[in-house]
């Protein structure tokens, strides 16, 4: 029974962003700008706690940041606090369930990023002792276990309470017996400390302090960390103390604003073409038709030696996986498996020798993801991470790791960094087969003159948008629509489904094209806008007969193609133009235009586009 109901809690799974700060400066504003920039992890409710001597003051609101500020004391001094912002798979989010959660006296508070795994038997063993217990939250069984375990040393009962824990954790302890000091610690959820003068800070990443600081610690998983205003002290959970370096972070504040565009995935958008030429830099040697990735050079015989690879993802960066299967399988001629990280991982997975895999997380701290590349390294897998965060979880993880450079991504729908996941693969593919000597240089020559093209061209696709936004009006107007693409161009109408539905909750399903009459065609109506990927290649002519199947069915079809195509106008009721390029690379393009196709539609019906419901940018827990 007990542990069904664990099960159930899995499901009921929070995760969120958390924040702390002590210093001689007010902590509210502080902790409220910080929790700001964590919205991405979650947003259906916020809370703060701050520490003004005597005693602690806990605001929590169930919405947003700024539904919290409309509530937050402004006269409250106190210089300590700790935040937190909310993200709940299932469950009504609400003030009660919002963190910090407190012990029976309210004199110990806790915010949370994780699961407490166990939490259901400690609640019971807590119950009996007395404890009373408002939420239903797992994280309340810290605040409650911290009492329990409370003996005039605050860090002690932390450690403590941890050591009684099974599951996942990022939190931040504060109690007013114990002013000056703040608590924190780790374990499978990310968790950072920024170091100032005379005042110190925490949080899930760093642009959420980045204001503050730009010195940097990083918490590994079961270390504990005592932090007052002058001081940060490390130790394991088992009390061996711990010496860290302290890390200057780049990227500078403004990335993390709107820059005049309405919407943060908008900017994110028109910033592919310097996402994508970043990525690039210093790696490409066009005349030698070579490219050179020197973080790899210390496994270039092993790398040289892979005889399969997997590729590991969620969500988006699954289908730059999908993507890349097709590049490293036509380039490498040896076996590539594209798998969800979440299935992968409770797989019976085969023994990984001679193979690699490659792992791709944008934020380098998807829970499902590093669990599955624990399992592939765990099974002898080499393992390279591709990920857009310097210093995520997944870094000091892999092997080794290509980092693509698209800079902060803050909308929750991943742009920018999907572009940059499809380049770098494309370039890893280019790098193995030249390592193993399977292409010639003219061959990768020509494959990397049309890969520094791409950014040009995308930019010029940028300068005339108003077939896309037209079109996508007509999409917001409708319940559902299909994406069909066949080889390189399926795993993007994959991608433009996804975007579609979770930025304007319109029903969209991506489709093999020559799959459709195997069944998808039974949902073609006249109200099913389809939306066909037909870039010049080897499928075009089968796609142009996937298009009159489903125009005789009465669907409006809407094809995205080559500029210089004269013949498409004759099978379809609209096309979006994209320039002429290898087509090896038109998915990149195309990719472009679904991305525009999915925000204006999200724009015509009123959406909240930067956070659409029920989602969070980084997905923390399992
Ligand atoms: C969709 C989106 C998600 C992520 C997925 C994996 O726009 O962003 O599907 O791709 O949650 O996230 P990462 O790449 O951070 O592991």
């Amino acid at each position: 029974m007990l542990r069904a109901l664990e099960g159930i809690i899995r499901e009921t799974v929070f995760m969120c962003g958390i924040v702390g700060c002590i210093g001689d400066r007010r902590a509210t504003p502080i902790l409220v700008e910080s929790l700001k920039h964590l919205e991405y992890r979650g947003y259906d409710s916020a809370g703060i706690a701050t520490l003004n001597g005597a005693e602690i003051d806990v605001t929590k609101i169930e919405g947003k940041i700024c539904d919290l500020e409309t509530i937050i004391n402004e006269t409250d001094n106190a210089c300590v606090g700790i935040g937190h912002t909310r993200w709940a798979t299932h469950g009504v989010p609400s003030s009660t369930n919002a963190h910090p959660h407190v012990d029976c006296t309210g004199s110990i508070a806790v915010v949370h990023n994780g699961i407490i795994e166990n939490f259901q038997a400690l609640k019971e063993e807590l119950t009996s002792k007395g404890h009373i217990f408002c939420s239903e939250t797992d994280t309340e069984v810290l605040a409650h276990l911290c009492e329990e375990y409370y003996n005039g040393d605050l860090e002690q009962a932390v450690r403590e309470a941890l050591l009684r824990v099974e599951g996942s954790y990022a939190i931040a302890v504060i109690s007013d017996n114990e002013p000056d000091i703040i608590i924190a610690a780790r374990k499978d959820s990310p968790l950072i400390v920024g170091l100032g003068a005379g005042e110190n800070f925490l949080a899930s990443d760093i642009p959420a302090i980045r204001k503050y600081t730009n010195k940097i610690i990083y918490i590994n998983d079961e270390e504990i960390v005592r932090i007052t205003r002058d001081s940060v002290v490390v130790s394991t959970l088992q009390g061996v103390k711990v010496e860290k370096t302290v890390t200057i972070a780049d990227g500078s504040i403004i990335d993390a604003e709107r820059g005049g565009y309405e919407h943060f995935m908008l900017k994110e958008i028109h910033e592919q073409p310097k996402a994508l030429r970043e990525t690039m830099e210093d790696r490409l040697y066009e005349l030698e038709g070579s490219i050179d990735f020197k973080e790899l050079r210390s496994l270039e015989d092993e790398i040289k030696g892979i005889e399969s690879i997997s590729i590991i993802a969620c969500g988006t960066s699954y289908h730059a996986g999908l993507l890349g299967k097709y590049i490293l399988e036509d380039l490498l001629r040896i076996p590539v498996r594209v798998e969800y990280s979440s299935e992968f991982r409770y797989n019976n997975v085969l023994s990984g020798q001679k193979s690699l895999a490659i792992c791709i997380s944008q934020s380098g701290e998807t829970a499902d993801t590093l669990a599955a590349m624990n399992e592939a390294k765990s099974q002898g897998y080499l393992t390279l991470a591709i990920t857009n965060v310097v210093g995520s979880t997944i870094t000091r993880k892999a092997d080794e790791i290509l980092l693509t450079k698209s800079g902060i991504e803050i909308g929750v729908a991943a742009t920018k960094t999907f572009t940059a996941q499809i380049l770098i693969l494309y370039m890893f593919g280019v790098y193995l087969a030249r390592l193993k000597k399977l292409t010639d240089v003219e061959t990768s020559r020509n494959i990397i003159t049309s890969m520094k093209s791409v950014p040009g061209l995308i930019e010029s696709l940028l300068d005339n948008i108003s077939t896309i936004e037209k079109n996508a009006s007509r999409i917001g107007e409708t319940d559902c629509c299909y994406f069909i693409g066949r080889g390189l161009n399926y795993p993007i109408a994959l991608e433009g489904a996804l975007k579609m539905k979770e930025i304007s909750y319109i029903k969209a399903e991506g489709f093999p094209a020559g799959e459709l009459k195997h069944g998808p065609l039974a949902l073609i109506t006249a109200d099913t806008p389809v939306i066909a990927l037909v870039p010049e290649g080897k499928t075009y002519y089968k796609m142009l007969g996937n298009i009159k199947e489903v125009k005789a069915r009465n669907a409006y079809v809407i094809a995205i193609a080559n500029a210089s195509d004269d013949e498409i106008v004759k099978y379809v009721d609209s096309v979006i133009r994209i320039p002429d390029v290898d087509e090896l690379f038109s998915p990149m393009l195309a990719a472009v235009v679904l991305q525009l196709i999915a925000y204006y539609a999200a724009k015509y019906k009123g959406a909240e586009i930067d956070q659409p419901r029920n989602l969070a940018k980084s997905v923390t827990v399992e």
